[in-house]
């Protein structure tokens, strides 16, 4: 029984056999230990010796079993050691990352630049009163921008701001009369418009507002200037036709050289060689009385530019719907600006 169950324990292929094995010689059942149980029917003498021999063939097959047994083991770490190995030269799998939205990018190059010449950030309500929308910006009633076809009511006095203007009134009072006032507001606006590659619903606007002793129409010139050099480069001239708007006088409508020709004329600025891109004036006296100045005691200018509009023209993109589609293949291409 030994010679035969050592020969076969030899021969075993694997831990799975190797335990068949055990079991067939060591096993309640085994044919050992039948051996064994059978030597009640032994004569005194002969147990022990039996025993003596049965004992020693368990601990021979024994010691067999555990050798291999750990052979088998060592060959299964072995192999799962190789195959979990981790081959640290080869080149990684990217992860997709987002990005920082491309208006986001303009309205904080904006921001900055703004930040850069002494600035503050101040935010206001989109959902806005008649009174800071409208009415404190010298908007009478009946005027026509305050027709219920450009806005969207809520209700008769309240309303979502169709510009960022209201945030000066807002800006003004929290001052308290204090001079200076230096700051630009950022945020969407809503305006009653079907959308198309040049209008949408809801747009962004940056309003700039400057109050103090002696500020100039000049002030506002040097100020957007700089500004738009610092946007578009050094390059870049301006330049202001007269407008109107009801909460500055005089108004202006800026222009800046077209980036696509450098001012010698194309289709994108219509042969003209400038492009708009912001409303702006001094601030009106009736505004500065609702925003709790004195106009014989200070000035103001203030400005309202699109971030839409400035990021159409600075990366030359054809549809203002791009921005809102939340595509990341249009996205994704400002990742790296
Ligand atoms: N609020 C104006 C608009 O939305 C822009 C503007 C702001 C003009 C400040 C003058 C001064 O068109």
């Amino acid at each position: 029984l030994r010679k035969e169950a050592l020969e076969q324990l030899q021969g075993v292929a694997d831990a799975a056999a190797l335990n068949d094995l055990r079991v067939q010689y060591l096993g309640k059942k085994g044919q050992l230990t039948e051996i064994l149980r059978g030597m009640g029917g032994l004569s005194a003498e002969e147990r022990p010796i039996i025993g003596q021999v049965g004992n020693d063939v368990r601990a021979a097959i024994e010691a067999v079993i555990g050798e291999k047994q750990e052979g088998f083991d060592r060959a299964a770490t072995a192999h799962r050691l190789q195959a979990e190995t981790i081959d640290v030269t080869l080149p990684g799998k990217s992860v997709n990352s987002g990005s920082v939205h491309p208006l986001n990018k303009v309205a904080q190059e904006i921001e900055d630049i703004f930040i850069g010449m002494g600035y503050t950030i101040a935010e206001g309500p989109e959902v806005e009163t008649d009174f800071f929308n409208f009415e404190a910006l010298n908007l009478p009633k009946n005027h026509p921008a305050r027709d219920m076809q450009d806005s969207f009511y809520i209700t008769d006095e309240i309303l979502l701001r169709t510009h960022t203007s209201p945030v000066q009134i807002r800006t003004m009072k929290a001052m308290n009369g204090k001079t200076p006032v230096k700051v630009i507001c950022p945020g969407k606006v809503y305006r009653r418009d079907d959308d198309d590659a040049t209008h949408s619903f809801m747009f962004h606007q940056i309003e700039g507002l400057v109050i103090g002793p002696n500020i100039r129409m000049s002030d506002l010139k040097g100020t957007l200037l700089q500004f738009v050099q610092e946007m578009y480069g050094p390059q870049m001239q301006i330049r202001l036709r007269p407008s109107f708007f009801p909460f500055t006088e005089p108004s202006a409508e800026v222009d800046v050289t077209c980036a696509q020709c450098g001012g010698s004329g194309c289709r994108m600025c219509k042969h003209t060689g400038w492009i708009e891109i912001l409303g702006c004036g001094m601030v009106h006296p009736k505004v500065l009385e609702h925003g709790g100045y004195d106009p014989k005691e200070v000035t103001g200018f203030a400005f309202g530019m699109g971030v839409e509009r400035i990021a159409l023209l600075k990366y030359d993109i054809d549809d203002i719907r791009h921005f809102y589609a939340n595509d990341t293949k249009f996205l994704s291409q400002f990742a790296k600006l």
